[in-house]
């Protein structure tokens, strides 16, 4: 049945899909349409093809018409996404709209911190309304379909996609990965601004060797389930439409033709009903891995495996016919992920609304959106060091204060990676954020000293130092530009880059108090500075609106309420660190280290002591997962568990006082740790398994409390089954991973 809408707006008619009654139920019309299918019809739907940005070319237009493509990317032009939409529907055979892809990973026009820096909020609630806000913006375009939420666990801050992800802890990213999946797709997909999210990369990306793109992950079965799958099965857990393949070798088994992953994981146990997308010519690429001899052995492979749709290469559409002739894949295999694809297109509510009109969605950029980027930019922010509480800066004793460094004032870097369609006009920059909040009162002196954050010039220090020798306190931009994080973006060192360690020495002349504010997309190794300076702020690439949220910070509008969603190392010899490792045999501590430079002429082998630690790094890192300061300080007292020994089935209920013992209103990240002493695997010596955010004014004080069911205390053990094993448990409250208020618990067995 043909039903025709007016878009005045494009001056076109275009009409509706050739397609079922909108009454249909979901499953009978995509049965009904399945059964019309000829193999290439199905094996278009399975193809995703790279857009014209802006055009529509005649290669693309006949692919279009003769339905040889399910699904673009990078398509944001809304006149073209309408376009290519009426292709579809009124001159191919089926007129099945196209799912439009496009990567909105922190936001589309208004562009909120990056995901790294999301995670420092440790408040999925904030970061669903961010994706939500993503989501609209990218609705209003056309776009039905987000590459996002990236929820691979990075223990590795030389990788550069760290910076997409919500950092080193399973449960933590399993809780950005429900909020982002919520954000994105709302309760209902078909509802206006919701767009279908994809949980990537399945599986391991994040332990590529040596934190090199691309590279080899090796990780036992145990450990894969017990750290890197846990995010992926909360997505799903929570609806997501789709997941998207790795690049990376798993193994010896890329995820593209990983069918342990595709199918054993994600079909057999999780039951998910949606489709697996590749990524870019991830299944041609099973050819470079070495993994399949040719295009038709790398489309069995990646079909056999349950891949149901192909990102740009095109071996579905050119291989399959053959490998089912042969009887080698079956149509069965591929009508189950056709069915998937087409489900998500009905689900979205495209066959009766294939069209966008951006008019009938809230504005892109608007105020309330760049509240929301704001708010999150506020929140994920880490104050790392205030020495002599420099921090706050009070505008009514200041009268001048030096503003330095690359990254002061640029609307651009502040944004980072993957921001294909930011709105540059609505970066607001520190600088101008602070010449806002302190008015005519305080004078500045801005100096940007280094082009970038990789020049290695030094003309500008003396104007620099001239600035910071004249003004009442010094505040520096450092960092990374977003250039260096993301995708194909890895860093051996990760030091600050060029020149910034020498101007911070420079500016440390003039003996002003000297606050750094750190820009990136990556935990950066800092041990370099912390004695130079009397402050760190780390901002991660804030977004938009990272200007004001740092000035609000700056000026003690707000209190610094962010928490480091992964561990800062030392140096990068100590990578990988974080804090759910393993206790080994030999554990480190201060009896069984002795620091390198303090080690006797010709010591003994085992006198410096046999201990888990680098000669020249000791064991710790220079700031623990869980840690971020705030201006108040908050004290924790009088841990209880609700049973000392816990039966089968029963929830334990673990509570603590938590006061503001500081003189200002704030908030706090309150995080409960478990260690499940003996296990039949080696069990990690800390395990974040709840948090809750809570604001406290000065004297307040709260009782938290915590629900552990026996599940959330279950893992993959020497059985590879998921299990509550029996004994006993360390149970610590406090504001970070190093967390001093212990309390134990039993599990008894049945
Ligand atoms: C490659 C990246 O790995 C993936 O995350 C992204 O979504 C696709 N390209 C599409 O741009």
């Amino acid at each position: 049945m043909l039903r025709s809408v007016m878009l005045c707006a494009l001056g076109v008619v275009i009409g509706a899909p050739a397609a079922l009654a909108a009454s249909d139920p979901l499953d009978a019309r995509v049965e009904q349409l399945l059964a019309r299918m000829t193999l290439a019809e199905k094996l278009g739907q399975m193809s995703q093809m790279n857009a014209g940005e802006g055009k529509i070319p005649a290669e693309l237009r006949q692919a279009i018409k003769d339905g040889r493509v399910g699904s673009l990317l990078n398509e944001v032009h809304v006149e073209t996404v309408n376009e290519l939409q009426r292709i579809v529907v009124q001159e191919s055979r089926l007129g099945i709209p196209l799912l439009m892809g496009r990567d909105v990973i922190h936001g589309f026009k208004t562009i909120l911190p990056i995901p790294l820096g999301q995670a420092a909020s440790w408040n999925p609630a904030l970061v669903q309304r961010g994706a939500h806000v993503a989501a609209l913006e990218a609705a209003s375009t056309g776009v039905n379909w987000t590459f996002a939420p990236m929820v691979d666990i990075a223990r590795d801050p030389r990788w550069g996609r760290i910076a997409e992800s919500f950092g080193e802890d399973p449960y933590l990213t399993s809780a950005f990965a429900v909020a982002s999946v919520r954000g994105f797709q709302g309760d209902d997909l078909a509802a206006r601004g919701s767009i279908a999210a994809c949980a990537k990369h399945f599986a391991g990306y994040g332990a590529s060797e040596s934190g090199r793109d691309y590279n080899f992950a090796g990780i036992p079965e145990i450990e894969l389930r017990n750290v890197h799958l846990p995010p992926f099965k909360a997505a799903v857990d929570a609806g997501v439409a789709t997941l998207m393949a790795s690049f990376s070798d798993l193994n010896g088994v890329p995820a593209s033709g990983n069918r342990f992953l595709m199918t054993t994981v994600l079909r057999d146990e999780w039951r998910f009903n949606g489709f697996v997308l590749s990524d870019w010519e991830s299944i041609a690429q099973l050819k470079t891995h070495g993994f399949a001899a040719d295009d038709k052995a790398a489309a069995f492979e990646a079909a056999n495996a349950g891949i149901g749709m192909e990102m740009v290469s095109t071996t579905f559409r050119d291989r399959l016919p053959l490998l089912i002739a042969e009887g080698r894949i079956s149509v069965r295999q591929v009508d189950a992920a056709v069915r998937q694809i087409l489900r998500l297109k009905s689900s979205l509510g495209l066959f009766e609304r294939p069209y966008t009109d951006p008019a009938s969605y809230p504005a892109v950029g608007n105020q309330q959106h760049l509240l929301v980027a704001r708010q999150l930019a506020v929140q994920s922010l880490v104050l790392l060091q205030n020495r002599r509480d420099v921090l706050p800066l009070k505008k009514s004793s200041l009268r001048s204060l030096a503003v330095i460094g690359p990254l002061a004032d640029d609307g651009y870097e502040q944004l980072g990676t993957w921001i294909f369609d930011a709105d540059q006009k609505l970066s607001q920059t520190p600088l101008r954020a602070i010449g806002d909040a302190v008015g005519d009162r305080v004078k500045l002196r801005y100096v940007r000293a280094m082009e970038t954050s990789r020049s290695r010039t030094t003309n500008e220090f003396g104007a620099a130092l001239a600035a910071a020798r004249s003004s009442d306190a010094v505040i520096v931009f450092l960092g990374e530009e977003s250039i260096l994080s993301g995708e194909a973006h890895s860093r051996a060192d990760i030091n600050l880059p060029g020149n910034q360690m020498q101007l911070l020495q420079v500016l440390r002349r003039a003996g002003k108090p000297l606050i750094v504010v750190i820009l990136a997309g990556r935990p950066l190794t800092l041990a370099g500075i912390v004695d130079e300076v009397d402050a760190i702020l780390y901002a991660w690439h804030p977004g938009s609106m990272g200007g004001p949220a740092i000035a609000d910070v700056l000026f003690g509008v707000e209190s610094p309420s962010g928490k480091l969603p992964v561990t800062f190392p030392r140096m990068v010899g100590q990578v990988p660190i974080y804090y759910a490792s393993r206790n080994t045999g030999k554990p480190a501590g201060p009896n069984a280290y002795t620091p390198m430079d303090e080690i006797k002429v010709r010591s003994r082998q085992t006198d410096t002591g046999l201990g888990s630690h680098h000669l020249d790094a000791g064991y710790t890192p220079l700031f623990p997962f869980g840690y971020g300061l705030s201006y108040s300080k908050f004290s924790y007292a009088d841990i209880a568990v609700s049973s000392l020994r816990v039966r089968p089935g029963e929830v334990v209920v673990v509570s603590a006082t938590v006061k503001n013992v500081g003189a200002l209103e704030a908030e706090e990240v309150a995080q409960l740790y478990v260690r499940d002493r003996v296990g039949s695997v080696t069990r990690p010596q800390r395990e974040l398994k709840s948090f809750q955010r809570l604001r406290l004014r000065p004297g307040e004080s709260r009782k938290v409390s915590f629900d552990i069911a026996p599940a959330d205390l279950a893992f993959y053990g020497r059985d590879l089954r998921l299990a509550t094993e029996p004994g006993d448990f360390d149970v610590w409250i406090g504001g970070s991973s190093t967390a001093e208020l212990q309390a134990e618990f039993t599990i008894l067995g049945q």
